[in-house]
């Protein structure tokens, strides 16, 4: 097995990343927020779980991929500003949503189907029920769709009257900044080396586009996954045919990075990633890095045990879901469309 090879940045500067993420981390962001409490909506709006539950059930029904865009836009949420419903917000003039920034453009999917939920608890509950909050319980019923664990979901944000272009470029961690790069964008959220090589495990659903796997299956993906250039895997050509190594057209094409089960929310992403053939650098670094001794132990764990991965990945779901937006707690707002701050 090859180790993959650090890509963008030296190794000092990787390593200084880290520590100072994790000082920064450990101070700036509360990821077990006190404030949130489970029964929140309990007497002021009863009606949310159920109604968010069943407009899921009718999204993910019609296009499973649907759970994997939901999932994936709490993710972006909560990395930028706390989990404060600002990746929702359209550009206005007067404001710069998130939509732009290179990690969400053309890519984040999911936002009408927000918008239905938020139609509906708006019927039942005016101006109750945040825009954050909606997203972080149809996240947890998005996994527990198509197959994954549930978890209880703290409820009680409120939604921000910003959003932040430069964060959402810079917090969002990329597929191909190195895995010192990505734990210490963890760290900076208060999430542990744990959380990270468990949350990775959402891309056991959804799929990437070619712009976003073309280094890796041109680049190392023969030497982890110990194919002979000679005679190339099937999943490997398959992939080139998917996916051309020069930019154009075909960047938008895509592939599931779980090829095994691609609708199943299961463990087989990690089996994957013990062959080396994990679609993204960023994921297959997790167990083929030199610098990966902790997170390849982690991987082979969950691999191994999806009782583990269950547990883990609901437990730091709800970390994740509780990065808070300081801010947003003296000054936020119910919001009553989720892409505007309220006039
Ligand atoms: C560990 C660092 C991570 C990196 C570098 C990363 C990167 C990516 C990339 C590049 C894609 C494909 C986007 C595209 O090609 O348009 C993707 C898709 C996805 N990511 Fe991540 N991601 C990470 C962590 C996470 C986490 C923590 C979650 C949720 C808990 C998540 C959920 C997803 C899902 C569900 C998809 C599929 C979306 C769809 O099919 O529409 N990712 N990710």
């Amino acid at each position: 097995m090859a180790a993959l090879s650090l890509h963008s940045k030296p190794l000092l500067l990787q390593f200084m990343l880290l520590i100072i993420a994790f000082i920064l981390g450990t101070r700036l962001h509360a990821a077990d927020d006190p404030s949130l409490t489970l029964d929140y909506y309990a007497s002021i709006c009863p009606t949310v779980l159920e109604t968010v539950k069943k407009q899921m059930e009718c999204a993910v029904l019609s296009d499973p991929r649907n759970a994997a865009a939901v999932l994936r836009l709490h993710f972006h949420d909560c990395f930028v500003q706390g989990c404060d419903g600002s990746v929702l917000l359209d550009d206005t003039i007067t404001l710069q949503g998130e939509k732009k920034a290179s990690p969400n453009v053309n890519s984040l999917k999911g936002f009408e189907i927000i918008d239905k939920i938020k139609n509906e608890v708006e019927s039942d509950c005016p101006g109750i029920v945040s825009c954050a909050d909606i997203l972080t319980i149809a996240a947890r019923d998005a996994v527990l769709l198509v197959g994954g664990p549930y978890w209880d979901v703290p409820l009680g944000r409120k939604d921000s009257k910003t959003a932040s272009f430069a964060l959402a470029n810079t917090n969002i961690p990329t597929p191909d900044g190195g895995l010192l790069s990505i734990i210490s964008k963890f760290l900076y959220q208060g999430l542990s080396v744990t959380d990270t090589v468990a949350l990775a495990g959402a891309h056991t659903i959804g799929v990437a586009r070619c712009a976003n796997f073309r280094a890796r299956i041109y680049g190392d993906f023969e030497a982890t996954s110990g194919q002979d250039p000679l005679s190339e895997s099937t999943y490997l050509s398959s992939l080139k045919s998917i996916c051309p190594p020069t930019r154009g057209a075909a960047d938008n094409n895509i592939s599931a990075m779980d090829y095994v089960t691609p609708n199943l929310f299961d463990n087989s992403f990690y089996q994957i990633l013990l062959r080396g053939e994990g679609l993204l650098n960023s994921d297959q670094e997790m167990y083929s890095s030199v610098l990966g001794i902790q997170t390849r132990e982690l991987v082979k764990k969950y691999a191994a045990d999806p009782v583990a991965f269950f547990q883990q990945f609901s437990d730091s779901m709800v970390k994740m879901g509780n990065i808070a937006n300081l801010d947003s707690f003296v000054t936020g707002e119910v919001r009553k469309n989720c892409r505007f701050v309220n006039t």
